[in-house]
């Protein structure tokens, strides 16, 4: 019986334990033996292997986090390591590997298919939407959907007591959580790393609204967008208002997946092992314009992200 290791990687996202699941479950539908790894690079180096059944994942599709835990492995960027690694699959007879992961574990699992000949796939997980060959990475929707729960409960006291909010999401050097919550909050200034903002204009643009009539304003502030006291400094200076600050943090990363992300995540694991099934090792899996595909994952690598500048417009636009 063939068989193949699964594991999650980098920063959890929700939406991974679905993946899991379904990956169990429809791999051994497919008569696959499965096998998991727990703590990502770091559990395959340690050998903390073991096999799954259908029952090994009952009752996790509605929660956060990764039953099989994740890591950030920086032992695995060493060769005689990996070696190591390997022989911990070898040892078992599996050559097939499901990464699901962002930009870094993808980044591993080629060097695999590259130096041992490990078939490979990446299922994209991760909150911060930052891999530019696919739409949708798992865990995106919740995290956007937990930041506008947040949005909205601030809107309330915010309006209450004519504030200015700054909200602070994260998402690295991508600004897609700052700017689809934001979009989707109603907020009135988006900040995100991609695009270079003047923090005298969003002061500008707080003065301008309470002429329109405006009592109170709400900017979400993208972790990697610039220097926040900056830009609380700038808005206290020209508005004499003190912005009040909320950073989310890790609160994102957690809780029940949304249906957009369970059902991506059954869509990206049934497909994963259709392409092992075909025998089709090294590839990415993603979904572009709601159409699940996959593409080489070196090529995948080298697709940049940028920004939805329609989007970012639509922000400004909206927000008079
Ligand atoms: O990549 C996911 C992410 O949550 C980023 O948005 C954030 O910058 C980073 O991970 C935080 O990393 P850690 O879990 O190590 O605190």
């Amino acid at each position: 019986m063939k068989k193949i290791a699964i594991m999650t990687s980098g920063g959890d996202a929700p939406g991974m334990n679905a993946c899991i699941r379904a990956l169990v479950r429809y791999g051994i539908y497919r008569e696959y033996k499965v096998y998991g790894i727990e703590r990502g690079y770091a559990g395959m180096i340690s050998g903390d292997i073991f096999q799954m059944y259908p029952r090994s994942v009952s009752d996790i599709i509605q929660r956060g986090g990764t039953i099989l835990k994740t890591a950030r492995s920086l032992e695995f960027k060493e060769a005689s390591v990996r070696a190591e690694a390997i022989e911990n699959l070898r040892c078992r007879d599996i050559d097939n590997l499901i990464v699901i992961g962002g930009d870094g574990s993808f980044r591993g699992a080629l060097t695999l298919h590259d130096e041992f000949g490990i078939n490979v796939i990446g299922i994209p997980g991760t909150i911060d939407n930052d891999l530019g060959y696919t739409d949708l990475t798992l865990g995106f929707d919740t995290a956007v959907n937990t930041v506008l729960s947040a949005i909205n409960n601030l809107r309330d006291t915010n309006a209450a007591h004519e504030r200015v909010s700054i909200v602070e999401v994260m998402g690295r050097n991508c600004g897609d959580i700052a700017l689809y919550s934001g979009l989707a909050g109603g907020c009135e200034y988006v900040l995100v790393p991609e695009i270079q903002t003047d923090f005298r204009e969003v002061a500008q643009k707080v003065i301008l609204s309470a002429k329109r009539g405006k009592t109170s304003n709400m900017i979400v502030f993208a972790e990697g967008a610039g220097n926040k006291q900056e830009l609380i400094d700038t808005i206290k200076e020209a508005t004499g208002k003190t912005p009040t600050v909320t950073t989310l943090g890790h609160i994102q990363r957690g809780g029940a997946p949304s249906m957009v992300d369970r059902v991506l995540a059954a869509k990206f694991a049934t497909h994963a092992i259709d392409l092992l099934r075909k025998g089709e090792g090294a590839k990415a899996v993603g979904i572009k314009d709601y159409k699940i595909f996959s593409m080489d994952l070196d090529k995948a690598l080298e697709v940049k992200k940028v920004v939805d500048a329609e989007l970012y417009k639509m922000t400004q636009q909206l927000s008079l």
